[in-house]
């Protein structure tokens, strides 16, 4: 029931919806339907419908701010809809790259840039451009900083670039993953106060003609997961009014083929949240069962592989969370939760699991390398795979960082092997410097640790070359070597 069609809806049929969603009880938009947009002034009635109109007719011009994992493919997908982009990102190697027709992202071949260009996509860092934009989509880094609290600087930065140049009628929509409240608290105060026409975000009242609307949806996006279209992703909608909810209902629904409305910014905000915190809950459950069925002498794989079809969802165990959203996105929650007196123990407690995954690797290499009389220190260790998961070229929060730099602390030289990076350098919370090593004569390491599981390896053969390996994903099932540790 909460899903609305791609098609373009008139605004009746909105109306029409959101007052069955109602019935359902699901989420409900908190005005009477005679202020739609076919109620209000006149001027501002036909911006609205007007936008909308050049959205269904691609006409709209759509301007996304942050070309990185997210925003690059979304540039991509507007444009192979007909629709006119405008990248701006402030990594001027970027920005060059993509003027070049060139792509800086593994699974974007450089092609399709190039049939974007064709289409008359651009990528600059001249936020005037955003003055001809009728659709701005912001999708900027959302990271923690060293004491584990949001870091909304990428998304106040935007902002304030944004305000000066914002007309009437623009739909802005914040796609990055954040706690709810960011959209109203943060980013509409900014707009209305730093803005040069003084107008304020549309909300509940009448429209005069001096609004700019604003909505959030979350990207939800699964990196290196072939099995889902992009535009199969249902995409969650929630507007500050019921004008930008249907704009920006209409927007992604030219893209994708289902939207799913709610009722504010602060819903959809919480949507993207609680599934990734479940995903952290449930990782960490598996995780610590891990370690119990190891102590056992349970193979957790076995079990995992076991279970029923219904009423149960598998989830892995593995070295550690990785990635720009799990081992982030619920200490979002779990600071905001804060404000109002309540600690979210479940975030809590998975975080403290996963992030002790690593320390699990470093100990599990130690026990293996004592077998043989070996120590931690002074081991020539190979660590294979550095991307946070397999098949993908993104290393953020990368639990092979972690116990990279575990090892190297204990003593140990460390080489890595990853298809994807021939350089590690310096990132937020390393600076490795290390070269990617050749994947050939593995006796010469002492260890050998799969940190990530790239389908690419052929994983007879590094067993059967290695003196040692430490198993931190199940890559080495089916094949019998005491040569292997699983950990
Ligand atoms: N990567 C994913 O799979 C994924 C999935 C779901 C949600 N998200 C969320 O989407 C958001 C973006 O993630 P991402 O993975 O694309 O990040 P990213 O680091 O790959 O890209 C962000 C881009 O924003 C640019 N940028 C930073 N500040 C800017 C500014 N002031 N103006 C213009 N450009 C600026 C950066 O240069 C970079 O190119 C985050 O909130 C993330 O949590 C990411």
């Amino acid at each position: 029931m909460r899903s609305i069609s791609a098609a373009p809806m008139a605004t009746k049929d909105i109306v029409f919806r959101v007052l069955k969603l109602k019935r359902f009880d699901a989420p409900t938009f908190d005005f009477p339907p005679e202020k739609s947009s076919m109620t209000i002034s006149s001027a501002a009635g036909t911006s609205v419908d007007q936008l909308k109109t050049r959205i269904q007719q691609r006409q709209a011009r759509v301007g996304i701010i942050g070309l990185g994992y997210v925003g690059l493919p979304l540039a991509l997908l507007y444009s192979e809809q007909k629709f006119a982009v405008t990248g701006f990102d402030i990594d001027a190697r970027k920005v060059d790259t993509l003027a070049k027709g060139g792509s800086y992202i593994y699974r974007i071949a450089a092609e399709e840039v190039q049939a974007a260009k064709k289409q008359g996509f651009t990528a600059t860092s001249d936020y005037s451009q955003l003055t001809a934009m009728d659709a701005i989509i912001i999708c900027v880094p959302t990271p923690l900083n060293e004491y584990h609290e949001p870091d909304l600087s990428y998304i106040t930065d935007t902002t304030h670039s944004i305000a000066p140049y914002l007309r009437a009628g623009q739909l802005v929509v914040l796609e990055s993953t954040t706690y709810p409240g960011t959209t109203e608290e943060v980013m509409i105060p900014i707009l209305e106060k730093e803005n040069k026409a003084g107008l304020k975000a549309a909300r509940e009242q009448a429209l005069t003609g001096q609004e700019f609307f604003v909505a959030f949806s979350p990207e939800r996006e699964d990196p290196g997961n072939t099995t889902v279209a992009r535009r199969d992703i249902p995409k969650v909608v929630g507007g500050l009014n019921p004008q930008a909810s249907e704009l920006a209902g209409a927007l992604y629904g030219a893209i994708f083929n289902r939207t799913v409305p709610v009722s504010s910014p602060a819903a959809a905000e919480m949507t993207k949240l609680l599934e990734n915190i479940y995903r952290c809950v449930n990782i960490a459950l598996v995780n610590e069962l891990k370690l119990l069925c190891l102590r056992m002498g349970i193979d957790i794989w076995e079990v995992i592989a076991a279970t029923k079809p219904f009423g149960f969802h598998p989830f892995y165990p593995g070295p550690g969370l990785g990635g720009h959203c799990i081992p982030v996105d619920p200490f979002y929650l779990s600071w905001k939760a804060k404000e109002w007196d309540f600690r979210t123990r479940f975030i809590e407690l998975a975080g403290e699991i996963n992030t002790n995954m690593p320390y699990h690797v470093l100990s599990s290499v130690g026990s293996a390398l004592n077998r043989y009389k070996k120590s931690v220190n002074g081991a020539r260790v190979l660590v294979l795979g550095v991307a946070y998961k397999k098949d993908i070229d993104d290393l953020r929060e990368s639990p092979s960082l972690t116990i990279i730099e575990l090892l190297q602390k204990d003593g140990a030289q460390v080489s890595y092997h990853d298809p994807y990076f021939p350089f590690i350098g310096k990132g937020r919370k390393y600076n490795l410097q290390m070269k990617c090593a050749e994947l050939k004569d593995l006796g010469q390491y002492d260890c050998v640790v799969i940190v990530t599981d790239h389908s690419d390896y052929d994983y007879p053969s590094i067993v059967q070359q290695a003196q040692l390996v430490v198993d931190t994903r199940n890559a080495t099932r089916g094949i019998d070597s005491s040569k292997i540790v699983h950990c």
